[in-house]
């Protein structure tokens, strides 16, 4: 195991009616409060009412709507000017990964002088940022309890991510109600994303992390549980509670401190939203299961053949591991299917003439090509994007 500095520092108040402690969390920074949210599914769906109600007059409230999923730099920047003129004391992020990114990035971007574009792999720049109070409305990027930021430069047709410790929410609330109203899609999405967080970690070069893979392997054992009943009942509570929590400590340094390496699949994806505004867990499903295949090597087959054994009972001879690794990859791209996420790139619009322009940018914006699991050049990356357009046989 690597040295790590591991810290969750984020106050989870989780479950129903706890949005009824908002007004002593936020009273803790200050009056002024800047509430950012998304498109709109916060005011059909109570939670922007609830947050008004509890808030009543005692706060002096300034909004920014309209953050995008794959949230761009101009709303980022729009969010700053309200900040520096109000004087904002906080920031209540109502939404998912997109609207707490942005929020993040206006948060530090506030006493940054430069362009917030500029703090885009150089967290280091963060020297002060705004606090910040999440609700969470979709289990997905575990963006409510770290410190990580991703924005889209639609001029430049870049995707890129910031991490600060400076920006993670102060505290995080996790009512499972409000995701009832999440769509079938962006459940799949966010159930997608959460394991693909766990994936990155979990295949990676670093041995002898049993305690970090074991909880990885629970996490994923509850999303793959969850996902099929969240799907089948929105309304149930308990699947929501689930799938809401793993996604809050898929990325909150639980099961990826003490490991180095690059992310793969997410450096493959962001490419694809980056030049398609696809959704990014749609993205991650599609890629995943043929990054996989990519990989599947000697070396590699005996960690995806007891990914295999562990999650979905395949049986496991250690002498011949590569009969189960590729049954293993089988069950990620067929359960994936089975739940409905579109499989190929074409069900998501994106043709092959971008692919080549695409991998190049993978790796130039990560380090794949020297520290990926197994490392990645432009070839590869093509060759996945290649694989994505068509069905997977087995
Ligand atoms: O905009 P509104 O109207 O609110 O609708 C949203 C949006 O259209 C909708 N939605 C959210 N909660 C809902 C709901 N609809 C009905 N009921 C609810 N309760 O869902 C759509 C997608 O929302 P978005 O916030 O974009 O989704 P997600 O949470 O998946 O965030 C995706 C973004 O996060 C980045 C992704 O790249 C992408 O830009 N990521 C952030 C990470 C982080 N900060 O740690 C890590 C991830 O790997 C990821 O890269
Ligand atoms: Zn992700």
């Amino acid at each position: 195991m690597e040295n790590f500095d591991f810290q969750a520092s984020t106050n989870i108040l989780f479950g129903k009616g706890q949005v009824s402690r908002l007004p002593e969390v936020l009273a803790t920074y200050g009056k002024k409060v800047l509430i950012t949210y998304g498109g709109g599914s916060i005011k059909k769906n109570g939670v922007y009412d609830d947050v008004m109600n509890v808030l009543g007059k005692d706060f002096e409230l300034y909004e920014l709507s309209g953050v995008e999923p794959n949230p761009r730099l101009t709303t980022v920047e729009k969010g700053v000017a309200l900040c520096r003129e109000h004087n904002i004391d906080v920031i209540l992020s109502l939404g998912g990964g997109s609207t707490i990114d942005c929020s993040k990035t206006i948060a530090a971007g506030t006493f940054y002088e430069g362009n917030p574009w500029d703090l885009m792999g150089n967290g280091q720049l963060v020297e002060k940022a705004l606090p910040i109070v999440t609700i969470l409305t979709l289990a997905a990027t575990g963006s409510e309890m770290n410190g990580g930021a991703v924005i889209t430069n639609m001029a430049t047709k870049e995707k890129l991510s910031f991490g600060s410790r400076l920006v993670v929410p102060k505290v995080s609330i996790l009512d499972p109600t409000y995701t009832f109203s999440v769509p079938s899609y962006q459940t799949l999405a966010g159930s997608s994303d959460i394991l693909s967080h766990l994936f990155e970690n979990y295949f990676n070069q670093t041995p002898n992390t049993m305690v970090q893979d074991g909880i990885a392997e629970g996490l994923m054992r509850a999303v793959y549980h969850y996902t099929p009943i969240a799907l089948e009942n929105p309304h149930d509570y308990d699947a929501r509670a689930n799938l809401m929590w793993a996604s809050s400590l898929a990325l909150n340094g639980l099961t990826g401190s003490g490991k180095k390496g690059a992310w793969s699949c997410h450096a493959i994806e962001h490419e694809l939203s980056a030049y398609y505004d696809i959704t990014h867990g749609i993205g991650l499903a599609i890629v995943t299961p043929r990054w996989m295949m990519h990989v599947l090597n000697e070396e590699t087959a005996p960690r995806f053949a007891a990914f295999g054994h562990r999650l979905f009972d395949l049986p496991l001879n250690s002498e011949s591991p590569m009969e189960t690794a590729k049954q293993a990859i089988q069950k990620v791209y067929e359960t994936s299917k089975a739940w409905g996420v579109p499989m190929t790139l074409g069900e998501v619009g994106i043709d092959d003439s971008l692919l080549e322009e695409m991998a190049t940018q993978a790796v130039k914006h990560s380090a794949i090509s020297t520290d990926g699991y197994v490392p990645l050049s432009v070839e590869d990356v093509v060759s996945i994007y290649k694989q994505s357009l068509t069905e997977m046989t087995f």
